[in-house]
């Protein structure tokens, strides 16, 4: 697979990433690049600069130097909002969604849709019941079958069921790249089942996938490739089939100089 994925161009690239905060760097030059289909794993140590490479490319950080690219078009956004206006949506690791809110409402929180005509243009009401039924195809389509009725605020729900809601979130809305941040890190065996699941649908849909995690087994379960994360840049990109959990450990540890070519 991945030597079909080299041929096509990536659907977010990053070149030369460049992030300090004050003496601290946070990425040195860092490359990345996610191909259309794939599911990306992100792993590294504590500090190596993960969350600060996610930031970079979802606009919650603006890099001091390097360039992004989204379908081979030179991007650079200010805000996470320009992120998600081409399409790059991030479920992070504090995850957020309103708790009194219902299913239905929290998918479609910051892009609430009126009614019709003066009572949605004039009045500002807002279309819940057709909010509540695309709520409802939406989960349906990406298989949550764990959250039947929308209505239902978020706090009454499990972690796990939270954590569909951001991922259903991410998803929905025509989005074209997904990113999670340590989306298990808070969650039990079955849980965590469901949110991988829930990673393996999208990937079925063509949405590429980063996934930012620090759970080996599942990464290796997961990942078409894995890209390692290393003292502020990609020391390695590997996939689970030409490295084993242990020779992933040895890189992010810098016992082992990895292959970049994977
Ligand atoms: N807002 C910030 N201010 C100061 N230092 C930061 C900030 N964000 C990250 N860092 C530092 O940048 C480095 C990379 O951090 P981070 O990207 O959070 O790593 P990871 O997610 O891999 O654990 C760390 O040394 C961290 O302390
Ligand atoms: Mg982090």
């Amino acid at each position: 697979m991945s030597e079909q994925q080299h041929d096509s161009t990536p659907v977010l690239q990053a070149n030369g990433l460049v992030k300090a905060f004050g003496r601290v760097v946070g990425l040195d030059g860092c490359d990345l690049e996610l191909y259309p289909g794939e599911v990306l794993a992100v792993i590294g140590d504590n500090g190596a600069g993960k969350s600060t490479l996610i930031k970079c490319l979802t606009g919650a950080e603006i890099p001091d130097a390097g360039r992004l690219q989204v379908h081979g078009k030179e991007v650079r956004f200010t805000s996470p909002q320009s992120a998600r206006d081409v399409g790059i949506e991030t479920v992070y690791q504090t995850l957020a969604v309103a708790p009194s809110l219902d299913i239905a409402a929290n998918l479609f929180l910051g892009r609430e849709e009126r009614r019709a005509g003066p009572l949605g243009s004039v009045l500002r009401m807002m279309d819940r019941a057709g909010m509540r039924d695309k709520a409802r195809r939406e989960l349906t389509a990406l298989g949550i079958s764990t959250l039947q009725d929308v209505t239902v605020p978020v706090e009454n729900l499990s972690g796990g069921q939270r954590q569909a809601v951001a991922v259903a979130r991410a998803a929905a809305f025509g989005s074209k790249v997904v990113i999670l941040d340590e989306p298990t890190a808070a969650l039990g065996v079955r849980e965590s089942k469901q949110v991988l699941g829930l990673i393996d649908t999208l990937r079925s849909r063509g949405i590429p996938v980063i996934l930012i995690s620090h759970n080996m087994p599942q990464v290796f379960e997961i990942a078409d490739r894995i890209h390692v994360q290393r003292l502020g840049r990609r020391a390695a990109v590997i996939t689970p089939q030409s490295h084993s959990m242990t020779d992933a450990v040895a890189i992010m540890t810098g016992a082992s100089a990895g292959d970049k070519a994977a």
